[in-house]
């Protein structure tokens, strides 16, 4: 069997993870990214981790072109789809750019996947699909699609609409969607982590932001919510967790439409996760209590059982890993900028 895979987004944040995973897995891996909110730097650092440097494509998905020169080159196995705009504020202000980019930059992708005969392909899904529910634990059957509260959210509801009905016009594509919770955490070599281009919006950049000076003080949205603290609780799964879920998925995919949730199972709240980072990084976080953000909901989590049962996969790592690699990350990126000034 071929074990060549092509990796969209493959120098972003949970790609990169995923590809050192399959790369130590002896899969042969390519990556495709516009590094749009990515570097070029994390090809060496894959390389510095693994011993092996992937072929890689700074291509665009919206490039039909460039994509049907890329699978013409090479007879991959499978794809793995992360590339996609994710930031949800964003959304709300260009929604036709995330229409656009990923649900247009998919449909280009499953197109010339379908040219030459790749039919497995597993994508970066989202809890946010799971809109407003009556039990904050997710799980797999809930319907979904009712109530999305951004069009960031909606672009992940209807790519795996559009994956679904793909599968039913071809019985043999073999499509997983994984609906990953909160990803933290970094490469416990330090070398990889979350570094997003322009202003982040997600809490742990945040945190990381501040604990480095680059932004005063957090933002906590909200202590006034019906949980115990007051703070939102949130499923927090270890990107090296996430990454390895990919790998359980690419040896259980099947024709059809496979739906997986990705998390812990266990929710922990702002102040939660502020404590964790204190107690690892041994400094006091500069933070302060603001309104609630718009759209966010008090709690959810996942229910991981179907994950454990059919693919055997289930999380390792703890909060307070995740927070020592993202400060083992923080570290080694304030060295690197210190050896090049
Ligand atoms: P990321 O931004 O770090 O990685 C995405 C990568 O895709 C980036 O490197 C970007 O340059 C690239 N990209 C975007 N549009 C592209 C295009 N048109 N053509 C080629 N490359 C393109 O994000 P991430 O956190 O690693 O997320 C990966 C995937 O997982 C995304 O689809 C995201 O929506 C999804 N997801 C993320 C989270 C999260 O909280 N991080 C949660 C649920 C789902
Ligand atoms: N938060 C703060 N201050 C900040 C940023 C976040 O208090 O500056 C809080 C939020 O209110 C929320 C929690 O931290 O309670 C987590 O917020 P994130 O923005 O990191 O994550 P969300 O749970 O809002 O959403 C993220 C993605 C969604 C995805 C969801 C589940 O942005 O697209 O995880 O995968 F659907």
């Amino acid at each position: 069997m071929s074990r060549k895979i092509l990796v969209t987004g493959g120098t972003g944040y949970i790609g990169s993870h995923t590809v050192v995973e399959l790369i130590n897995a002896g899969y042969e891996v390519e990556i495709l990214d516009n590094l749009f909110n990515s570097k070029i730097t994390v090809l060496n650092r894959i390389a510095q981790i693994t011993g092996k440097k992937p072929k890689f494509y700074e291509a665009d998905l919206r490039d039909k072109a460039t994509l049907d020169k890329i699978f013409n080159d090479t007879q991959y196995d499978s794809v793995i789809h992360f590339a996609g705009l994710k930031a949800v504020g964003e959304s709300v202000e260009k929604p036709l750019e995330y229409y656009e980019n990923n649900i247009g930059g998919t449909v280009n992708l499953i197109e010339a996947m379908r040219a030459h005969g790749v039919k497995k392909i597993i994508f970066s899904s989202s809890a946010t699909v799971y809109g407003v529910q009556e039990s904050p634990e997710y799980v797999e059957t809930m319907t979904t699609g009712g109530q999305l509260a951004n069009p960031y959210g909606r672009t992940k509801y209807f790519i795996e609409e559009i994956l679904k009905d793909t599968c039913t016009a071809d019985p043999e594509f073999q499509v997983a969607l994984l609906r990953y919770f909160n990803p933290i955490g970094a490469h416990p070599s330090g070398l990889l982590g979350e570094d997003p281009n322009g202003i982040p919006n997600n809490l742990m950049p945040i945190v990381m932001r501040v604990s480095d000076g680059r932004i005063e003080k957090l933002a906590v949205y909200g202590d006034d919510y019906p949980t115990a603290d007051g703070t939102c609780r949130r499923d927090y799964i270890h990107v090296v967790d996430l990454a390895k879920g990919h790998m359980a998925m690419l040896d259980h995919l099947k024709p059809g439409v496979a739906i997986f949730n990705l998390g812990t199972g266990q929710p922990n709240s702002v102040k939660e996760i502020i404590s964790a980072f204190e107690k690892a990084s041994g400094k006091a976080l500069p933070h302060y209590i603001a309104d609630r953000r718009a759209g966010d909901l008090p709690e959810f989590w996942a229910n991981p059982t179907k994950a454990k049962v059919e693919l055997g996969w289930q999380t390792e790592l703890t909060i307070d890993d995740a927070m020592r690699d993202t400060l083992k990350f923080l570290e080694h990126e304030k060295q690197q900028s210190l050896s090049q000034k």
